[in-house]
């Protein structure tokens, strides 16, 4: 059985079997966020989307762990130019291996690139991923609105949904609430929001909706803290 540790924003680690996952490891300049760059030791690092607040620290941890990045075509190819040799590229309906588990990239309706300081950088899609892992399927939805093929998604029987709640600029909690009956997952994980002024939300209130209004559970997570999957 894994465990998921919420690391703040969008980022998690799972950890099963020694194997270590981070996945959006956005740490340096996280406000919210539990550890800092030195404190990850992943064996692999999986990326819905190149946005800032989603790769993070990933070529620092990459550098130091030799860990396996797992994202989307363009922004696997960006992150070899800035020295992630161990970068990994797939698209949307590709599942893609690393040690102890599989992602599968599914879509996102979002945006996707990189601000280095002055020019915006690696162009590409944005994407969720369907995690097998430990025994489980976890689904990260990343940045995204409300879809109507996330029924398809809710296809692939997913013990863990974890939903963007801050609106702005993904869904906010009314339509993540929609899209946990699209998805049908046995647990409920929200995240990115509360980070920035314009994504305060209220993550109990939405779990307890969860619970109330769909056949999922709800939990909500404070930075730092970890629970069995
Ligand atoms: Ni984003
Ligand atoms: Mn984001």
């Amino acid at each position: 059985m894994p465990t998921l540790q919420y690391l703040g924003h969008s980022a998690f680690q799972l950890e099963a079997d020694g194997v270590i996952v981070a996945v959006d490891p956005f740490l340096t300049g996280n406000p919210k966020a539990s550890h800092e760059e030195k404190h990850l030791h992943p064996q692999a690092i999986l990326l819905t989307h190149a946005h800032n607040d989603h790769v993070g620290d990933t070529v620092a941890i990459a550098k130091r762990t030799g860990a396996k990045v797992i994202a989307t075509f363009e922004l696997a190819e960006w992150l070899k130019t800035q020295g992630v040799a161990g970068a990994t590229g797939g698209n949307h309906g590709g599942t893609v291996a690393f040690e102890g588990g599989t992602a599968k990239f599914v879509p996102a309706w979002h945006t996707s690139s990189y601000f280095d300081g002055t020019t915006f950088v690696a162009p590409g899609v944005p994407a969720g991923l369907v995690v097998r892992f430990g025994g489980r399927t976890i689904y990260f939805a990343g940045d995204t609105c409300l879809f109507g093929d996330m029924a398809l998604i809710g296809e692939e029987g997913l013990d863990v949904a974890v939903l963007p709640i801050g609106d702005h600029f993904t869904m906010g909690p009314a339509d993540a609430l929609r899209a946990v009956t699209l998805l049908k997952p046995k647990l409920v994980v929200p995240c990115h929001y509360d980070t920035f002024p314009p994504i305060e939300q209220d993550g109990a209130a939405f779990a307890a909706r969860v619970e109330a209004e769909t056949g999922s559970r709800g939990a909500v997570l404070k930075p730092g803290e970890t629970l069995e999957c």
